[in-house]
């Protein structure tokens, strides 16, 4: 799939790009059906939401589990951010959001690229998400909301939320987000949130400011993210575990456009547990050079 002129004059306005049913309930199933025994496991990779036993997030499913190792390697999702970057890119994070009926939890507001710059010392933008709805999206389970055009404002100034809910975050404040969605057209327009059938996916820039709110209503809103990053721009510390955070910054290959229907082969390196290293952080830049966080206050 490649991207239309359209698309990407689009994408650098609104700073996202919504495709709905790009995927077909098929496809999804075979996704789907893997995620209760994902979840089922007690091991860091899986989040749990604050005081709960629904998870938030389970992180690298890729690395064990064959349907979304697949996912991983998928041309509809990975081609049009090597197409955005003119780059070949790697996997920085991959997560199965559960946004669980009635147990879902908010996500603040915040920015992607806040967090791998001040955790990672990504050194650019030049990383990106694109999400894929496991669940029908609809306005009560929880949607995504996005600031259009916020993207364009940088890295704004925010805080490391370490206490609303059970995953440490950089969010940004109140006024900021009232005057981000003031200019971006307040009522009309300032926020949008894309909904959808199973199967739609979404791509949008890492410094697009974006958020969720709980999930009250009865349906699980569970949808995958990868987070892709150009391979020059790979990470330059390991502060976090590299089951959030990964270290491998081999350039991703696709497997055919058919692959969630059918067999292909697949590297599982972590299908017998995550391994220590994994688990292992430090504070130290590896290669000396220290990124320093440039904030745009508004
Ligand atoms: C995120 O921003 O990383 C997740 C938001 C969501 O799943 O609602
Ligand atoms: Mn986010």
């Amino acid at each position: 799939m490649r991207l239309t002129p359209e698309q990407l004059e689009q994408f650098d306005r609104e700073g996202y790009l919504f495709f709905p049913a790009q995927f077909t309930r098929d496809e999804m199933r075979a996704l789907t059906d893997e995620v209760p025994q994902l979840y089922a496991r007690r091991e860091a990779c899986n989040v749990r939401e604050k005081g709960k036993d629904a998870v938030r997030t389970n992180f690298a499913a890729h690395m064990y589990s064959k349907p979304f190792a697949k996912l991983a390697r998928h041309p509809r999702m990975v081609q049009p951010v090597m197409d955005l970057f003119d780059e070949q890119v790697y996997m920085h994070q991959f997560k199965i959001n559960g946004k669980q009926a009635f147990d879902g939890d908010v996500w603040q507001w915040h920015q992607d690229y806040g967090t791998w710059l001040n955790d990672d010392q990504m050194p650019t933008e030049r990383a990106m998400n694109v999400a894929i709805f496991l669940d029908d999206v609809n306005e009560y389970n929880g949607p995504l909301m996005f600031i259009p055009g916020s993207h364009k404002k940088g890295v704004v100034q925010a805080r490391h939320d370490l206490t609303t809910t059970s995953y440490p975050l950089w969010t940004v404040d109140n006024d900021l987000i009232a005057t981000l969605v003031d200019r971006a057209g307040g009522k009309n327009g300032g926020i949008v949130s894309p909904k959808g059938p199973a199967g739609s996916m979404i791509l949008f820039h890492s410094c697009l400011v974006h958020a969720s709110s709980s999930n009250l209503s009865p349906w699980n809103r569970v949808s995958v993210y990868l987070s892709l990053c150009a391979v020059s721009n790979h990470i330059r510390r390991f502060k976090r575990p590299e089951y959030i955070a990964h270290r491998n910054f081999t350039p991703i290959e696709c497997l055919p456009d058919d692959c969630l229907l059918k067999d292909y082969p697949v590297d599982l390196p972590w299908k017998d547990g995550i391994p220590a290293s994994a688990l292992q952080t430090t504070d130290v830049p590896f290669d000396g050079s220290r990124v320093e966080p440039a904030m745009t206050v508004l």
